[in-house]
């Protein structure tokens, strides 16, 4: 199935009382694999996780660590892509180069790639002369 395919449809399954936005998304690991997550949102409201995250979580759990390509789709004037924060959540686990597909339920669609979206990405190499445990 197309990766966008896969995100419309999970996103059917979103839990989301309070905005009433249902996102999906889905992400291709280098195995081939693809894993799905759509938005939870949670009465205390900053609780609630996005779909991107949620994908993120499948794919860890299901023991993998390596985003080839990553799709979004919401039901939206425009292709909606994932908030800052998913930016770098993504990051940790896609290259610069990862090409991020954005979607609307009506068939528009945009691609970047994931260092279009997130320039200036803190990264491993910040951390160069951190000491764990110090
Ligand atoms: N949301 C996502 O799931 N992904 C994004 O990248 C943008 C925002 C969700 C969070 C919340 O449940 C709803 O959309 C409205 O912000």
């Amino acid at each position: 199935m197309d990766l966008i395919d896969t995100a419309r449809a999970v996103r059917e399954n979103a839990h989301v009382p309070y905005s009433g936005f249902k996102v999906g998304a889905a992400i291709r690991t280098a195995s081939g694999a693809v894993f799905a997550g759509c938005n939870v949102e949670n009465l205390a409201y900053p609780q609630g996780t996005c779909a991107e995250a949620g994908a993120i979580a499948a794919m860890c759990a299901g023991g993998e660590r390596v985003i080839t390509e990553i799709a979004v789709i919401a039901d939206a004037p425009m292709p909606v892509p994932p908030c800052g924060g998913c930016r770098q959540k993504l990051r940790e686990f896609a290259g610069p180069d990862v090409a991020v597909i954005m979607a609307t339920t009506d068939g528009a669609q945009t691609v970047m790639t994931l260092g279009e979206l997130l320039p200036g990405a803190f990264e491993p190499g910040h951390m160069a002369r951190a000491t764990p445990g110090a």
